[in-house]
């Protein structure tokens, strides 16, 4: 057995901003462990028996199948839930008679059967008004007795950042200082706020120079640019904001080019979605797009990006399919490790045997 499983048993993993810097260097190096197993083909079941209830509201290729595919790996099981499928959890102000069931009790029910609930909420199912997903997810962690994941809501994308961390970890030695450009590009469709939100707390909690990147009206959350400013201060790292993608690319180590939405057409920015006027909006940025051209301009730069990219819009082919500088399968791979070594440290149960 190794010593990280159940070390953090009962805890909830909604944002990696709840964690220190040095709490989301031992989730790595549980990761790289796990990852060193996986990739031998030696066995790991450190959680046999153990249940994961997965609750997407949303679509997902890389999310689902890394959970599910991970807690079989450690031993234990998925369980997906679809919402359609039991009564709609929901929030307290949202109740509606045979249709819906409390949060607090669909957590606690499912808490009485399993070891961890994972969610993902974001968009359409969040009604748009951003912070909701994020609240569903809270109301289920302040009501289960069992762990609750994130698997992205409106707001954060914890295990995608975990998952970034370790792909620019093992491609760019000593992150400390170097240049990380998390950057707007277009996408014709909404898309939440959550990445590059999760994107920049990472990286300055990193202690890397954080530069955000996007064109006016797409300002992120206060609440979390005002947490990388404080997490550049406390890891010695920077965080700055501009409004021109190539000036950010120039010396940059890693670039994330990547879509969201204009908040100020979503509420409670605004009375009620004005979807026209987003996309309208978003439309002006067309040039926002991640080429060769750019590529040049940063310091032998790595690319990232969390998928699924839209390619023609947000990248173009040649950028992404780059063997040599693209991170993107990697960063995918990394969904897998990161998430069974969280797994493994709050779902595990501490061994008594003296070691
Ligand atoms: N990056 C990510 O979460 O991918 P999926 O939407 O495919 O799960």
């Amino acid at each position: 057995m190794v010593s990280f499983v159940g070390k953090w048993k009962g805890k909830d993993f909604l944002d990696t901003n709840d964690f220190s810097q040095e709490e989301v260097k031992k989730v790595l190096d549980a990761a790289n462990v796990l990852m060193k197993m996986f990739r031998s083909r030696k066995k790991h079941p450190f959680l046999p028996g153990k249940t994961l209830f997965m609750m997407f509201y949303n679509r997902s290729l890389r999310t689902r199948n890394s959970f599910e595919a991970g807690i079989y790996q450690l031993g234990g099981h998925a369980h997906f839930l679809s919402p359609q499928d039991v009564y709609t959890p929901a929030l307290p102000e949202d109740m509606v008679a045979y249709q819906t069931e409390a949060i607090s009790d669909v957590a606690r029910v499912l808490s009485r059967y399993g070891d961890a609930i994972a969610i993902r909420i974001y968009g359409d199912a969040a009604k748009w008004i951003i912070g909701r997903g994020h609240k569903v997810v809270r109301e289920f962690a302040k009501h289960a007795t069992i762990p609750v994941l994130n698997m992205e809501d409106d707001m954060y994308h914890p295990f995608q950042a975990l998952a970034d961390a370790q792909a620019m970890r093992n491609a760019v030695p000593k992150l400390q200082g170097k240049k990380l450009v998390v950057s707007y590009a277009y996408s014709g469709g909404l898309k939440p706020l959550a990445v590059p939100q999760s994107e920049i707390l990472i990286g300055t909690q990193l202690g890397m120079n954080v530069v955000l990147a996007h064109p006016p009206g797409f300002d992120l959350e206060d609440v979390v640019l005002d947490a990388a400013k404080k997490n550049a201060d406390r890891y010695g790292g920077e965080f700055s904001v501009v409004n021109d993608m190539k000036a950010s690319f120039e010396g940059a180590d890693i670039v994330y080019p990547k879509a969201w939405s204009p908040k100020n057409y979503f509420p409670p920015h605004s009375p009620a979605l004005d979807k026209p006027s987003a996309t309208a909006y978003q439309d002006k940025f067309k040039d926002w797009i991640c080429t060769q051209e750019l590529m040049d301009l940063t310091n032998k730069g790595k690319y990232m990006h969390c998928g699924p990219a839209d390619r023609g819009q947000e990248v173009t082919d040649e950028v992404i399919d780059n063997e040599k500088y693209s991170l993107y399968f990697e960063q995918a791979e990394d969904r897998l490790h990161v998430q069974k070594a969280v797994m493994a440290l709050v779902m595990g149960d501490r061994s008594t045997r003296k070691r």
